[in-house]
């Protein structure tokens, strides 16, 4: 598995990926569970390559409070992205994400304006925005979305049609406890 922390030396080893190759891409925000795992496994599967994306997005947060106490579990991480025998993780500072000062964004407008949407201004258009970034820097032929976030999957969807994005959105099932409850990487904040 290598890793890379500076974008240019991922754009430069994905130029060098041989052709007869596919790349599958995974985006997370990191405190990798079982869900993601999921996302990884089917990309195995599908793709000769697969690229995990660490990123907590700034642009996607409303709340300072909330981008602060997100959960970041690099270490557990390694882990689990190595266990699961990916080729490749992004894991890019924000300074070279956001290198336009986030100027220049994917705005959804009303699409984004219901459940989720409605009740926090903007996050969606950081996620589309943070998105079409990552795809355009993996270049993959398919980008894995779980279906417990549901809004964000139909506007990713969207938003790679209108587009006209060369990357398949392949949704995946949600993964869950034995309770019920959707595996999710802010669970553990929750009290029982
Ligand atoms: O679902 C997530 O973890 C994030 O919203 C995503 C798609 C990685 C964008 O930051």
């Amino acid at each position: 598995m290598t890793v890379f922390e500076d974008i240019e030396a991922w754009r430069r080893e994905r130029q060098r990926l041989p052709d007869g190759h596919t790349l599958g891409v995974v985006p997370t925000m990191g405190a990798l569970h079982e869900g993601h795992r999921a996302l990884i496994e089917r990309s195995s599967a599908e793709n000769t390559r697969t690229l995990v994306t660490v990123f907590v997005n700034p642009a996607q947060f409303d709340d300072p409070e909330d981008l602060a106490a997100y959960p970041r579990t690099w270490d557990a991480d390694r882990a689990l992205l190595e266990a699961a025998g990916v080729d490749y993780v992004l894991i890019p500072p924000a300074e070279q994400v956001y290198r336009d000062g986030y100027r220049y964004r994917v705005i959804a407008r009303q699409a984004a304006a219901t459940l989720e949407g409605a009740h926090r201004p903007g996050h969606f258009d950081g996620v589309l925005t943070v998105v079409l970034k990552l795809l355009l820097l993996a270049g993959a032929r398919r980008a894995y979305f779980g279906e417990k976030d549901w809004e964000q999957l139909e506007l990713v969807r969207g938003m790679a049609d209108a587009f006209f994005l060369p990357t398949t959105i392949v949704p995946c099932p949600t993964v869950r406890e034995s309770s019920g409850l959707a595996l999710s990487s802010r669970n553990g904040r929750l009290t029982p």
